[in-house]
């Protein structure tokens, strides 16, 4: 294969360089482009321009691939823990026993949260989104531990600190949202059930754990781990580019996540289906709608800018999603609605030639919604696994030599240059 690509602009050839990948797609090396032809490349969304260079994870769009450093997510889901797939993600490698043990002493230590923090839940208003709040949250952490500065002496305990603190945070604000006292985190707990004990455990009503929910809890937050360039992620990069601190470039990455066709999604598909259960909107209409084009309502929880098939991760999520639903012996009515609605378009021709399948985002809601999270919570629920990813890629990005300010060009389209007239005269 070819390792140049000529490109001819008004009649001059030029060469470009092709960067080779490990697998998947090869990388043209447009940095001289504008330099030698004056022009430069137009591509909205960015669905055909690599940003980086990246070991962190692989996708493969058509093939339904997703692995995190080489390890398949269907192995990670079915062995790891969420603890260790943020080590490997962050980390490269999955960590010995020993690395392991020494994490979750570090997660135990750093699980608290400024006392301090509390007077900030307390005045947002009562109705304030739980994305809103996470993401100041994070922001503001960087004022209450002004020492870390993610340099590489102290990563280790920066990116410990915001995996065990988001934990913490979440729960902490949906406590205050219920009025409720807030629980603190246990040492004799894991992670997950530590945040489950969190959320539920109150002082009238001991919260009882099942080591079935605790596992579905992980593998929910493994299959989130990390998506490499995603929409959140390049926020997240593009922020620490300025060299701004990994709390504030992570919480952009939250307000990036919040958003109805990314993480917010798995919010937007619950509310989808209590519309279709509770005001009698008919499955058959739903579709009809998602079809139209003078429509701009989607199936949410369908499509995906990468996967062409079916998501993997929304494979393992469907039969997690049943699994808790039977283990607790919970029925719900959307998650007939749900499965009525896939078996609907995955046969329709809109959706086969869009390539439209299910995303994670589909199946999980109503996961999150039988083990009790309210549905406001789902989005957070997301970023919550999503940080060792954002931490990994932050991390990646600063010490890629090759990485420079983000700053993309634009095709103008305004005005040419004209007169200013003075207002009298308008
Ligand atoms: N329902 C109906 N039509 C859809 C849907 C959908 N969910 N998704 C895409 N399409 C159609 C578009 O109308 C468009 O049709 P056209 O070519 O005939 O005009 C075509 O498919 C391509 O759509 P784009 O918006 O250009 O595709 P893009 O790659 O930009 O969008 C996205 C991907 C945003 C995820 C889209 O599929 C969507 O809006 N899905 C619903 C929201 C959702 O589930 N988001 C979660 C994504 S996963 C995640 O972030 C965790």
């Amino acid at each position: 294969m070819s390792n140049v690509a000529t490109l001819t602009v008004n009649g001059q050839t030029i060469e470009l360089p092709i960067i080779e990948s490990v697998e998947g797609d090869r990388g043209i090396d447009i940095r001289q482009l504008r330099q030698k032809t004056g022009c430069i490349t137009y591509d909205p969304g960015y669905g055909n321009t690599g940003s980086c260079k990246s070991a962190i994870a692989y996708m493969d769009g058509e093939k339904g691939i997703l692995r995190y450093r080489g390890i398949p997510i269907e192995d990670l889901a079915t062995h790891s823990s969420f603890v260790e797939t943020a080590y490997l993600v962050i980390n490269g490698e999955l960590p010995t026993r020993e690395q392991l043990n020494r994490t979750s002493v570090q997660l135990n230590d750093h699980s608290l949260v400024h006392e301090d923090m509390q007077i900030f839940y307390q005045n947002f208003p009562r109705a304030s989104h739980p994305m809103g709040i996470l993401s100041a949250m994070v922001n503001a952490l960087r004022s209450f531990y002004p020492e870390l500065i993610a340099s590489d002496k102290d990563f280790e305990e920066v990116y410990v600190r915001l995996i065990s603190k988001i934990r913490t945070m979440a729960s902490v604000s949906y406590k205050i949202s219920r009025g409720h006292k807030v629980e603190y985190p246990r040492p004799d707990y894991t992670y997950c059930a530590n945040f489950l004990n969190m959320m539920f455990n109150t002082p009238v009503k001991p919260y009882i754990l099942r080591k079935e929910l605790v596992r579905a809890l992980n593998v929910f937050w493994i299959l989130h781990a990390d998506h490499e360039q995603n929409c959140s992620t390049a926020v997240v990069r593009s922020v620490g580019s300025a060299q701004t601190n990994i709390y504030a470039s992570i919480s952009a990455g939250i307000s990036a996540l919040w958003g109805d066709l990314h993480g917010g999604a798995n919010q937007a598909v619950i509310q989808m289906l209590i519309d279709i259960h509770e005001k009698g909107v008919k499955v058959k209409d739903v579709i009809k709608r998602a079809k139209d084009k003078n429509d701009p309502f989607r199936l949410m929880g369908f499509g995906h800018r990468v996967y062409k098939t079916y998501d993997p991760r929304a494979k393992i999520m469907k039969k997690n999603c049943h699994d808790v639903l039977d283990r607790l012996n919970y029925e719900d009515p959307l998650l007939d609605i749900a499965m009525e609605l896939e078996q609907i378009a995955i046969s329709d021709p809109y959706f086969i030639d869009h390539n439209l399948y299910p995303n994670v985002d589909f199946y999980s809601g109503i996961m999150l919604r039988a083990m009790g999270i309210p549905t406001n919570m789902f989005t957070v629920m997301f970023a919550i696994g999503r940080l060792p990813g954002w931490i990994a890629q932050w991390r990646e990005n600063m010490q890629d030599a090759e990485q420079r300010l983000t700053r993309p060009r634009q095709v103008y389209s305004g005005y040419t240059e004209r007169p200013y007239i003075p207002i009298d005269e308008r």
